[in-house]
């Protein structure tokens, strides 16, 4: 069932707005096409095995509703936002038995912030990351994250990237990744950062085809101020390149080669 976005569709008992109990995905349009679906259908289904809620539609269902919006919204850049949750029970902390998850998704047009970002480069503010220790859940809990978020906006900065444990882990809605002597570092997958569908392209597929060799190591925020280049990277931010992190420039403070040339090969991707 199609409604308009402001119809009041989410019960008061519906888990996901009680407890956060839910998991979602964004996968951008491009040209009224979807963008790495599949990748983003199994993370999805990752995060639903590991918070055990029943995975009820199957690939080919997801993806006939993701072409239904695009179809009736008419659409062609933009994104799909998906969030399934428990479902709808009495409130209580463990797991209700026999309840049927909840699906809901809307589609919005692509912004336009980030295409000027994208070209000029932004800043970034360091924040601690104060996040669960599950980040590789694509969870609806994004406390950590938004209160991350707002004080690099507060700072006048575009992201956050996060530290924990004197380490980089990841930005608040994006993967964060420098170059340096001609390799790309980025965070070691595992729980405290997010599987990123753009990450996974840049690092499997991007950079080894532009012989860019990868270290998926921890590093910290000094190694990262010798970089030679930083980037973020999403569904949403695609590559948004790093000029000032913390307040000092990186490297001359221009957007890096490397840099550059990931978002060429990116923008080939999407065609
Ligand atoms: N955010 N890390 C975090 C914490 C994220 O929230 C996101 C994406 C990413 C990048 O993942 P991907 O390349 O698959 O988009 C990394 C989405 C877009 C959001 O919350 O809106």
């Amino acid at each position: 069932m199609i409604v308009s976005l402001d119809e009041p569709i989410i019960s008061m008992e519906d888990r996901g707005y009680q407890f956060g109990d839910g998991v979602y995905e964004v996968t951008k349009v491009y040209n009224g096409r979807l963008f790495a679906f599949a990748q983003h259908r199994e993370r999805l289904y990752r995060s639903l095995r590991e918070l055990r809620i029943p995975a009820v539609w199957t690939a080919e269902e997801l993806q006939q509703f993701h072409q239904l919006l695009i179809a009736e919204s008419g659409i062609k850049d933009g994104g799909v936002y998906l969030q399934i949750t428990r479902g709808v029970a009495p409130r209580a902390h463990n797991f209700p038995e026999n309840v049927v998850p909840k699906l809901t998704m809307s589609i919005r047009p692509a912004g336009s912030a980030n295409a000027s970002l994208r070209e000029t480069g932004a800043k970034i503010l360091f924040a601690p990351d104060e996040r669960w220790l599950r980040c590789d859940i694509k969870s609806l809990n994004l406390l950590g994250n938004l209160m991350a978020k707002q004080k690099a906006k507060e700072a006048g900065c575009f992201e956050a990237v996060m530290i924990r444990d004197g380490v980089i882990t990841e930005g608040s809605s994006s993967n964060f990744m420098i170059v340096k002597d001609g390799v790309l570092w980025t965070h070691p997958l595992g729980n405290l950062i997010l599987k990123g569908v753009t990450r996974t392209l840049i690092v499997e597929k991007i950079a080894p085809e532009l012989g860019l060799p990868v270290i998926e190591k921890a590093f910290n925020t000094s190694f990262a101020g010798g970089a030679d280049e930083a980037f973020v990277c999403g569904t949403n931010t695609e590559i948004v390149p790093v000029v000032t992190m913390d307040n000092n420039p990186v490297a001359n403070g221009q957007v890096g080669a490397v840099t550059r040339k990931l978002q060429q090969a990116f923008n080939k991707l999407i065609d």
